[in-house]
């Protein structure tokens, strides 16, 4: 994405904190045009689960990947600062954000992304929420997963140091509670008659992050 068209996506947010976190992401994130390229081709909603401020739907539409999208996140003011950006870039018809917890799931079926979200959900309710994503896909959709994975590496260190202070700050409220081994995410999908693919995605960050994609068998 281009420096204008990320400048034209940040000016949609109120604070100065959203606008250059916004400007970063796009600039430094890999997972949103990783997003984009596994949708491409198809016409299917996209349901987001832990949405944040909804920059996933803008960014889709502002890259000429619209879709029908719904965004749910327990973060009210998240919410609120993106349905705020949603209405004035015109897009309210196509793109929603709902307050929502993960277990309150809109009855939607298409492509799932859920993007960082799994490791602020303790271990024991991430194995329902990825058999419920699952439930969500239709038969050409697809169940994009971006994470970290526990692993020993001084990644997943560097990690846990940032979880400390975006907790610190109030950003993400209660932090991380378990990041998940790559087995620990793949059973369940499996289970659900997923096929899973796993592959490094870090961009410019330090982290230990991986893309999941995960569809049903064909
Ligand atoms: C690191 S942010 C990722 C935001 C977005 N997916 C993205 O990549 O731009 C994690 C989000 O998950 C949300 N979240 C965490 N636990 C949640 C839960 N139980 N229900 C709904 N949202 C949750 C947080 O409020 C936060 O907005």
């Amino acid at each position: 994405m281009d420096h204008r068209s990320r400048q034209r996506i940040a000016q949609l947010y109120d604070s100065r904190l959203q606008r250059g976190y916004v400007l970063g992401k796009l600039a430094g994130d890999p997972v949103y045009a990783a997003t984009a390229a596994l949708v491409a081709g198809t016409a299917l909603p996209l349901l987001d689960i832990g949405c944040g401020i909804g920059l996933l739907g803008l960014y889709l539409h502002a890259q000429g990947h619209a879709r029908p999208y719904l965004g749910v996140d327990h973060d009210a003011r998240k919410i609120v600062a993106g349905q705020l950006a949603v209405q004035r870039a015109g897009l309210a018809a196509s793109i929603s954000l709902r307050h929502a917890d993960v277990s309150e799931l809109p009855p939607m079926h298409g492509h799932v992304a859920l993007l960082d979200v799994l490791h602020y959900l303790p271990a024991e309710r991430q194995p329902a929420l990825l058999r419920e994503a699952a439930r969500h896909l239709a038969p050409e959709g697809c169940l994009i997963i971006r994470n970290v994975l526990r692993e020993p590496n001084w990644r997943f260190q560097a990690t846990r140091v940032e979880e400390f202070f975006l907790r610190s700050s109030g950003w993400i409220p209660g932090g991380a509670q378990h990041y998940p081994t790559a087995g620990e995410l793949r059973a369940p999908l499996e289970d659900a008659g997923l096929e899973v693919r796993i592959e490094p995605l870090r961009g410019r960050t330090p982290f230990n992050s991986y893309l999941v994609v995960a569809r049903p068998h064909r």
